[in-house]
């Protein structure tokens, strides 16, 4: 049953200060995240989103390490690129603030404080790796060695990113801290932890018998945690970034980064709200909404929520997580450390003005209820096909006609006939439609709703058609076009939420100031009398230049990885002299090199042979023109039998090296050799 609720916290998974935030993050948290908060605002509804940086954890420390800088650099350095490329998209947080700031340290500790003063943890003492020479404990990202698999130097102790293969620091050749070199060692530590178990039978009362309406991924690996019995997690490291744990006896020791970051919503609140912060997060007429990634939900379910109910004091547990499921790239996983991504930044330097469209196709295509793929044919498609020609299109001739036929004036409507009442009446069922999908958070479907609302429009001018009412009945043009601009009205509203730019400037076209919610499908919005403004294009054709260019930059970011990831083929089993002098290799001249017609792939040669020529067809195509190679000399297996490739015939083999992109290059001799010269 819908509980009765004064306000929102919409809370939004704190993205790593490790690197910038690409599409992934943005389609799984913050654009929904967004929408929602706008679409309540537009509602009235008191509602905060709060947004902040993650600042801790151990990447942060490696890759300071790795750029001979401080964790704070790193962090100061993506904070300020994540929070500017956030505004830049409209994502309209309350806050953003970071996890490096005194009240979120302040708020953390107190928390921790809390919990160890009412007996909520357990000290525990186990074994962990130590440099002596650098004087601090390791964590298996710190050790490196040779990989046991395939043998690469450099693994790291929990994965070799050569071979894939996950590791533990004891499976290491030759173990040894990336920092000092030493030898690692054992060492006895203590440490606190928070007993999950002890919160078993409350999770499963709130989220098992409580929480059936959560969204089945959320619901369902909740209930694979706790079917397994949860155990107690650790929540304070041997590190040196993070917030000191804050209890006599524990130097070198911080908060474990997943048990601070959660806070951080708390403390972004306190930094928000300082005098009502405690409404947000106390009075049980507040409802809580975390928006996260899948792969957070454990996080956000069963970890977080036992912390709460760990340290009482009234703190309300969420009331959804609807987190939502991956986003790739073109047909591959989004990862950061192969650069396979589109970042925010860079997409916003590429399409100035164009926040919207990316807004939108992720909003299209967002993983809701499975792994979905952005591609940018899609992107284009969704624009040009979508945006330009169904919203756009509606919208401009609303308000090119209405200048043409009325100067500009919303002219003065006569009675309503039946087109326009169903008009009016297909808007509103599609209204409804789309609020009920965006109180369920199926945002997908609401963007499809709106959309709805366009296409009625063009369904409407096409049926009644005020360009040939205009030569014979002025009054029935009036009341068409009145229709027109009031659709347009409810367009704005109907797409805040998403398209909260193209929402701006149709509102000013229309001279229209503040919005609500309640004002979408309305007949009467805009009055007549109102002089619009200019029609201006809500939206522009993608060009195909604009989007090959991407493409082309995914493809260089492909190879580069390719070679990146490169390792020689294993040489062969043994063989003798003997069977290599089974095969006949010779040196030819290329006399001719044309294209196969019909084969992207095959070039044919004719080659001088020292031995009156022969034809050979070779799959070198797509790395050469055929032209380039008459002339120059060629390595072929003159012994191999005759071959039918694509109908013709090819007598022998070229050689070509395999290069690490996957790319051929043709074997040629260093200098001029005779022409049938035996190669061995
Ligand atoms: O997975 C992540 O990117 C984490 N930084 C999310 C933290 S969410 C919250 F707990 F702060
Ligand atoms: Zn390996």
């Amino acid at each position: 049953m819908e509980k009765n609720f004064k306000r929102t916290l919409i809370t939004t998974a704190l993205p790593y200060a490790n690197g910038p935030v690409h599409i992934g993050h943005l389609a799984g948290v913050y654009v929904p995240a967004d929408i929602y908060a706008r679409y309540l605002r537009l509602n009235g509804r008191d509602v905060v989103m709060i947004g902040g940086s993650d600042e801790h954890g151990v990447p942060i420390t490696i890759r300071a390490r790795r750029e001979g800088i401080t964790p704070q650099d790193v962090v100061d350095r993506y904070h300020k690129l994540i929070k500017d490329s956030f505004e830049g998209l409209g994502i309209s947080f309350d806050i953003y603030s970071r996890t490096t700031s005194d009240i979120h340290s302040e708020t953390a500790s107190e928390f921790f404080r809390h919990l160890y003063d009412n007996g909520q943890f357990v000290e525990k003492t186990s074994e962990q790796f130590y440099d002596e020479a650098g004087g601090r404990f390791l964590t298996d990202r710190d050790i490196v060695g040779e990989c046991p698999y395939c043998h690469a130097e450099g693994a790291y102790g929990d994965q070799c990113e050569k071979c894939g293969s996950s590791l533990s620091p004891t499976d290491l050749i030759n173990p040894r801290s990336a920092e000092t070199g030493a030898t690692p060692v054992l060492r006895e530590t203590s440490h606190w932890y928070l007993p999950l178990d002890r919160w078993q039978g409350a999770l499963e009362k709130w989220i098992l018998e409580g929480h059936k309406e959560w969204r089945t991924n959320v619901y369902g690996q909740c209930k694979s945690w706790l079917d397994l019995g949860l155990q107690p997690r650790a929540v304070t490291r041997d590190l040196d970034w993070g917030i000191p744990v804050p209890v006599e006896g524990a130097d070198g020791k911080v908060l474990y980064v997943w048990f601070d970051a959660p806070i951080g919503y708390i403390s972004n609140t306190r930094e928000l709200l300082p005098d009502t912060w405690e409404t947000y997060w106390k009075d049980p007429e507040t409802r809580i909404i975390n928006f996260i990634g899948k792969d957070n939900i454990v996080f956000h379910c069963i970890i977080f929520p036992a912390m709460l109910m760990a340290y009482g004091d009234g703190y309300q547990l969420p009331d959804n997580v609807p987190a939502n499921e991956f986003l790739n790239l073109e047909g591959d996983k989004i990862s950061t450390s192969r650069n396979w991504a589109i970042w925010l930044h860079e997409y916003l330097a590429d399409f100035p003005g164009k926040q919207d469209v990316l807004r939108y196709v992720l909003t299209a295509n967002a993983p809701e209820t499975k792994d979905n793929d952005f591609t940018w044919r899609d992107f284009q498609a969704r624009n040009n096909s979508e945006l330009v020609a169904i919203l756009g299109n509606f919208v401009n001739r609303a308000m090119v006609l209405t200048h043409k036929y009325f100067d500009g004036i919303v002219p003065q409507r006569g009675a309503l006939e039946e087109a326009d009442v169903r008009a009016f009446e297909d808007i509103r069922k599609a209204v409804v439609d789309e609020t009920a999908a965006l109180e369920g958070f199926h945002f997908r479907d609401a963007l499809k709703y709106a959309m709805e609302i366009a296409r009625i429009g063009n369904r409407y001018l096409q049926e009644t058609e005020p360009w040939k009412m205009a030569k014979t009945d002025m009054a029935r043009t009036a009341t068409i076009l009145n229709t027109s601009v009031q659709i347009c009205a409810t367009l704005a509203v109907a797409f805040e939420p998403f398209l909260p730019f193209m929402a701006g400037k149709l509102l000013a076209m229309l001279g229209q100031g503040k919005i609500t919610w309640d004002m979408a499908g309305r007949e009467d919005l805009v009055e007549a009398g109102r002089r619009l403004g200019q029609p201006e294009l809500l939206f522009e054709k993608i060009e195909d230049d604009a989007i090959q260019a991407q493409l082309d930059r995914l493809e260089r970011i492909k190879k580069e990885n390719q070679t990146k990831n490169w390792k020689p083929e294993p040489v062969v089993a043994e063989t003798s002299f003997d069977d290599f002098m089974k095969l006949d290799i010779r040196v030819g001249t290329v006399l001719e090199c044309e294209k196969v017609k019909k084969s992207d792939k095959l070039l044919k040669f004719r080659i001088d042979d020292g031995m009156g020529g022969r034809t050979i067809l070779s799959g070198i195509a797509k790395y050469y023109n055929p032209e380039d190679l008459v002339g120059r000399q060629v390595c072929f297996i003159a012994n191999f039998p005759p071959r039918k490739m694509m109908g013709q015939e090819s007598q022998g083999m070229i050689l070509s090296a395999v290069n690490a992109d996957g790319s051929l290059t043709v074997v040629s001799p260093s200098a001029d050799a005779t022409p049938g010269a035996k190669v061995g």
